[in-house]
């Protein structure tokens, strides 16, 4: 259904018109004085140099037409020449009604036949997961579901990091253990072993020891080099041993990411894009887009209007070796042929910005993708800790990503059993619950561009702007609804919302009036931050009303069913959102 400011703004329009002004001037927005009036139209200001009038003129004219108007409570015209409108409350009651009967909050599929491929988590095989990837996982979850919940058809792809320098150190750091294997016999043809020869845990030890290692021993660091090289090549043993760091890896990864409540679609790599890589450069050479710069393969991609100096995208490296351009890039080969994308959309940390905008614009020039593709880089900010450097453990060594829920969770625990009623178990569970919302909630109320400070004690916090808080609301109101349940024998709750008496009740009906919207615009604008500030008003207006209000001791029966439609509708619109941004509520707390 149309957002219920278009309703506005179309009825605007017929007003302007039928007193002889252009509709183009009926633009109605949001009051910015609450105070005065809930919609405003500043339209006849504008009107008034075309018309050579005065503003209050054709402001008094419109409101004049529109007096008796069943949208309206009051329009009116005030100088210089503001349109004040104040809605009637069976109108907004009626849309509310309309929007509950509509379902997924009378959100329009503005996205219906597009297709999306979202890039996020990119966590590097056999590395464990650090908070670094926390935000890509996070806010890529997110968006994922509000471009599914707008129409779209989603694909997200975890895009592991799997074809770099790290399998090559992994590969010789097992061949210096087990030198025996037959992954390392060149002479050897026969069938390799079903059984990794390493646990994750192994995985995660060998990794950053073989780092270390090349960091201090040259030969070791060529050997590991050389290794990637030939892995790339597809060297029989070699493909083995990755296939099975592959395997180990990415079963961790899955529980890690389950514990987050995040998943994809695709569980595709870099080491995916090669089978493309040879014939793209081939292609590229033949249009001749690549030069030779010091032995390496280069496209140039700077144009005449940067403002800084964007350095050509190396393709191919002097020893054939591909690079992440090279794998990003023929990602998009595989993905326009497989999904025909409307739009690729890379949820990555900021400071990737040149990498993309360089694999961007060799894309175009290459045309790997439609030109009417979108290529969307959404970079992130870093996550910071009180002291406002990247987040890191107490012992300043790189924060695991298990080890940062867990943080989180047992603070939520302690909170929750200061004032306790319930068992140690069960507020086990429902400290998990909330520590994914205080965690999640904390990350997507920041504006994805920005840095963020994490801190513990804040985002656990029942009060303000967090997650808990809307949680808390969330519970309360389910609490009601059970309270009125048990005392009405009937099965179903009211559905029919009335038109509001107080303030508090038409506020809190004018902002869940605006839920289509505001999902819509976190949407268009990439941005989950929209959906936080949204439901935290909407937690606040509801919070209001419910202290103003006696609902369950109610006499009238009306005007209790309208109050308890009204909680149904509220929850509806904060579960809705909670379930976009990515965690759930529990029952109680
Ligand atoms: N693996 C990369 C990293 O950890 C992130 C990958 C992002 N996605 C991409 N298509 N490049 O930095």
């Amino acid at each position: 259904m149309k957002t219920i400011l278009k309703q506005i703004t179309a009825v605007m329009e017929e007003a302007f018109e039928a007193c002889g002004y252009e509709s183009r001037f009926a633009k109605v927005s949001l009051s910015n004085r609450p105070d005065l009036c809930e919609y405003q139209c500043n339209g006849a200001l504008a009107a008034a140099k075309t018309y050579h009038k005065a503003p209050i003129q054709i402001a008094s004219a419109v409101a004049e037409h529109l007096q008796g108007h069943p949208m309206f409570l009051e329009a009116a015209a005030v100088a210089p020449g503001f349109l004040n409108l104040k809605l009637s409350g069976s109108f907004l009651s009626g849309y509310l009604n309309q929007m509950n009967q509509e379902g997924q909050l009378g959100c329009e599929p503005a996205g219906q036949g597009k297709t999306v491929v979202i890039d996020y988590g990119g966590p590097n095989v056999a590395k464990p997961l650090h908070v670094g990837h926390l935000r890509a996982a996070i806010i890529g979850e997110s968006l994922k579901r509000i471009y599914r919940y707008n129409g779209y058809q989603v694909i997200g792809d975890v895009h592991l990091g799997d074809w770099g320098l790290q399998m090559g150190l992994i590969i010789e750091e097992t061949r210096s253990r087990h030198p025996e294997l037959p992954y390392f016999d060149e002479s050897y043809t026969g069938e390799y072993p079903s059984e990794p020869p390493f646990t994750i845990s192994d995985l995660e030890e060998i990794y950053p020891t073989a780092s270390a290692k090349a960091k201090e021993d040259e030969v070791f660091a060529k050997a590991a080099h050389d290794a990637t090289v030939k892995l790339q090549k597809g060297n029989r043993g070699y493909q083995a041993i990755f296939r099975h760091i592959l395997k180990v890896s990415i079963s961790d990864l899955k529980k890690n990411y389950a514990r987050l409540k995040v998943d994809f679609d695709v569980w595709k790599g870099e080491s995916d894009a090669q089978p493309y890589i040879p014939d793209m450069i081939q292609k590229m050479k033949d249009d001749g887009l690549l030069h030779e710069s010091q032995g390496a393969l280069v496209v140039d991609v700077k144009e005449d209007s940067d403002s800084k100096e964007i350095p050509p995208c190396i393709v191919q490296k002097s020893d054939g070796a591909s690079l992440y351009a090279t794998t990003d890039l023929a990602t998009l080969v595989e993905r326009e042929k497989l999904y025909h994308p409307d739009e690729v959309l890379y949820v990555v940390d900021k400071r990737q910005d040149m990498h993309f905008t360089q694999v961007f614009r060799t894309a175009r020039k290459a045309g790997i993708i439609r030109p009417e593709t979108k290529l969307t880089f959404l970079g992130f900010g870093t996550m910071n800790g009180k002291d406002g450097k990247p987040f890191k453990t107490r012992e300043g060594g790189v924060m695991r990503l298990e080890h940062l829920i867990s943080d989180i969770n047992e603070a939520v625990y302690a909170r929750i059993m200061e004032n306790r009623e319930i068992s140690e178990e069960e507020a086990r569970g429902i400290s998990q619950i909330i520590g994914l919302a205080a965690l999640k909630y904390g990350d997507l109320s920041n504006q994805a561009t920005k840095d963020y400070v994490f801190d513990v004690e804040r985002f656990t916090s029942f009060e303000g702007n967090t997650g808990p808080y809307i949680l808390y609301t969330m519970v309360r109101i389910k609490s009601i609804l059970a309270k009125y349940k048990a005392s009405e024998p009937s099965e179903t709750l009211p559905e029919t919302l009335r038109a509001a008496e107080s303030g508090s009740e038409k506020d809190l009906q004018l902002l869940l009036a605006r839920a289509n919207d505001v999902i819509a615009a976190a949407c268009e604008e990439i941005a989950p931050h929209r959906l936080c500030q949204y439901i935290y008003e909407v937690s606040n207006s509801f919070n209001k009303f419910y202290h103003e209000t006696k609902i369950i001791g109610e006499e009238d029966r009306e005007k209790q069913n309208g109050w308890i439609a009204l909680l149904s509708a509220t929850l509806a619109v904060l579960a809705d959102c909670i379930g976009l941004l990515g965690f759930d509520a529990p029952e109680k707390m």
